[in-house]
């Protein structure tokens, strides 16, 4: 088990380069199962996340290596249509298997993911979607059983949009017989690269981008090559640390059209900011302004920025009103941020910030992806040491956090430890 033991204090200044998007690649890697061949994705970085959803591609037969950067996949060994709730439990993304295994080989088994650290998520529009295009659905000892002859083209509108779920029912209905219509569809860009990757295996898929996505089936598709896009949300992190410490960071790497409401965020706060191509630069003001936020599906404020933009607001001079629309209690950090020093109240999905800059170093726990992420933050202003245990989480999805941090100047280290 690794800790981070953080000094808080210096100022991040420097570069540091933004890697894969994770939510992005675990979307792309189980879309291999839809056509029989040898696909490659680059920019893969190097996360837990992606490991897990490896194994769970190698337990079905499939060939997966990774060199550098470059992931290959081949997937004409396929020979086991089973996600085990072992890979499951790790990792809720494993469900992105369903939609392609039915639409390719008319069988699916997969656990069922249960609650997460920050409360129930539902998989319901996965399953009535997959119902819809005409899949037989039962739940049988905690297990997904589907199975379809061949799925047919069918239209699907989901309560409140979902990545996963639409998602998942984009790689079904690619192969379906007949037209899809997936109304309320998520636009995050992770969705939009599946699709485009969708769209170069020989789907034919409109509407990428909009709330309303139509799909065409095809009877095959083919491997092809791509590269994941930028971490939008890795990035938006390391805005917050150089927002944070009060200094000037630049990254590289970055898609800065996909992150216009954090960086919008970021100068009502007083940052300056500036921006090259792929590249982005924050400079920090001498005072931070509390700003509110309610968090949205795209283009919204993202969920995945919400614990890192509490702790961005216990550093402004101020009052701060934080809302999780999306998720109803993902609040998990608060508890430990208060062990630093941190004054925030909560109340059902509402998170209030009184922000007065000062926080002290202490022992805190990580219990979720972000969390870990706002508990990092915060360390890197709080007087004295900060340890931050159970860091499993961050490795699922933040690829060699604390040497991006040290390159930027942070005091930060990784420190085995017995403490659990
Ligand atoms: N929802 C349902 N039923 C469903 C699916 C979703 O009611 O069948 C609800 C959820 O409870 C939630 C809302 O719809 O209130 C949106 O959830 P969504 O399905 O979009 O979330 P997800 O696909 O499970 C992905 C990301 C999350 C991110 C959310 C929201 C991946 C692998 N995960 O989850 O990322 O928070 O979208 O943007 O793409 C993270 O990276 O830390 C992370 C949690």
């Amino acid at each position: 088990m690794d800790k981070f033991v953080i000094h808080g204090g210096p100022k991040l200044n420097g570069q540091a380069t933004i890697s894969g998007a994770k939510n992005a690649l675990l979307a792309l890697m189980p879309a291999t199962i839809l056509a029989p061949g040898k696909f490659t994705l680059d920019n893969t970085p190097d996360l837990r996340d992606v490991k897990t959803m490896s194994q769970l591609l190698e337990i079905m037969g499939l060939g997966v290596s990774l060199t550098g950067k470059r992931l290959r996949i081949d997937s004409s060994t396929i020979n086991k249509f089973e996600a085990p709730y072992e890979q499951v439990k790790k990792m809720r993304a494993s469900i992105y298997v369903l939609g392609p295994l039915l639409a390719r080989y008319g069988e699916a088994r997969v656990s069922l993911p249960g609650g997460c650290a920050w409360g129930p998520r539902p998989v319901n529009f996965h399953i009535e979607g997959m119902k819809k295009l005409g899949a037989e659905i039962n739940i049988e000892h905690g297990y997904i059983i589907a199975k379809a002859n061949k799925l047919k083209g069918a239209r699907i509108s989901f309560d409140t949009p979902s990545v996963g779920a639409t998602g998942n029912l984009l790689m079904a209905a690619v192969l379906a017989k007949g037209e899809t219509f997936i109304e309320n569809a998520a636009m995050e860009p992770e969705i939009n690269q599946l699709a485009q990757f969708l769209k170069k295996m020989g789907a034919k898929i409109n509407g990428i981008g909009t709330k309303r996505l139509s799909i065409e089936g095809v009877d095959e598709l083919k491997p092809v090559n791509a590269a994941t896009i930028p971490d939008r949300i890795e990035a938006g992190t390391f805005l917050v640390a150089g927002a944070i410490t009060g200094g000037t960071v630049t990254l590289k790497n970055c898609i800065p059209d996909h992150m216009n409401a954090v960086l919008s965020k970021l100068e009502q706060a007083g940052c300056t900011i500036n921006i090259e191509h792929s590249s982005i630069t924050l400079k920090a003001p001498s005072t931070l302004e509390p700003v509110d936020v309610t968090t949205d599906v795209y283009p919204g404020f993202p969920t995945d920025m919400q614990a890192q933009w509490i702790a961005l607001m216990c550093k402004a001079k101020g009052t701060s009103v934080i809302t999780d629309s999306i998720f109803v209690d993902r609040f998990k950090h608060v508890p430990e941020l208060n062990r630093l020093g941190a004054h925030v109240e909560t109340e059902d999905n509402i998170a209030v910030v009184r922000g007065n800059g000062k926080l002290k170093g202490a022992k805190v726990m990580s219990t979720d992806l972000r969390a870990s992420a706002s508990l990092i933050l915060a360390g890197l202003i709080a007087d004295g040491t900060t340890e931050v245990l159970r860091v499993y989480h961050i490795d699922r999805g933040y690829e060699s956090i604390e040497k991006k941090l040290q390159q930027l100047g942070a005091q930060i280290e990784r420190v085995q430890t017995e403490e659990f």
